[in-house]
């Protein structure tokens, strides 16, 4: 119990309360405010794939007309996003512009995670079908065959001359993957 007189548990007790006072009235609100923020950062990179933030890019630096001009997207873990436009009007521009082969005059582009780009034009590698599957990457048989199957390739496989040992060479390489 604290009695009047007792001038040192006074003294005590207020500069406590003085310490705790910055730190619960200032220091504990804005850590409460800058810990939502994060949490929302978080979530807001977690969802996010590919963002873009006015993106200006042109293929001929010395032309007077940027390709892609203050172009902004955001495209999330997920979804399916369809550019359209007419012919040259900068859709796979924007794709490689995603894929840092356009460089940005402005703006910027966040990717987060692992991207993988299938171009429009369908080719093949010097050497076997199933190199070309592998890409380099080491062979798992059920992998492989996973892969071959969710590509309805099994059936082209039966057709091949030699199977997947087939030489890429004899193929015509867009009637495998054009059908
Ligand atoms: N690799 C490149 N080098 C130089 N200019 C390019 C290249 N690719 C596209 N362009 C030019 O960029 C503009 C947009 O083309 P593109 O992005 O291919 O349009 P889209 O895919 O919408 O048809 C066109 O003027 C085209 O000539
Ligand atoms: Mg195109």
């Amino acid at each position: 119990m604290l009695k009047l007189g007792n001038y040192g548990m006074v003294f005590l007790t207020t500069s406590l309360i003085n310490n705790i006072r910055l730190s619960m009235t200032l220091f504990f609100s804005f850590g409460v405010s800058m810990g939502s923020e994060t949490l929302i950062s978080c979530k807001r990179i977690q969802n996010c794939f590919v963002e873009g933030y006015d993106i200006c890019a042109r293929w001929d630096p010395r032309s007077g007309e940027d390709t892609l001009s203050k172009v902004s997207f955001s495209v999330k873990a997920g979804q399916v996003v369809a550019v359209i436009g007419p012919v040259g009007a900068g859709k796979s521009s924007l794709l490689q512009a995603i894929l840092s082969e356009l460089p940005l005059k402005d703006g910027q582009i966040n990717i987060r995670g692992k991207i993988s780009y299938a171009s429009q034009e369908p080719w093949l590698f010097n050497g076997t079908v199933k190199d070309n599957i592998l890409f380099g990457q080491p062979y798992h048989a059920k992998r492989y065959s996973e892969i071959v199957k969710v590509c309805a390739l099994e059936r082209d496989m039966e057709l091949f001359p030699e199977g997947d040992m087939t030489q890429g060479g004899i193929l015509r390489c867009r009637h495998i993957f054009t059908g």
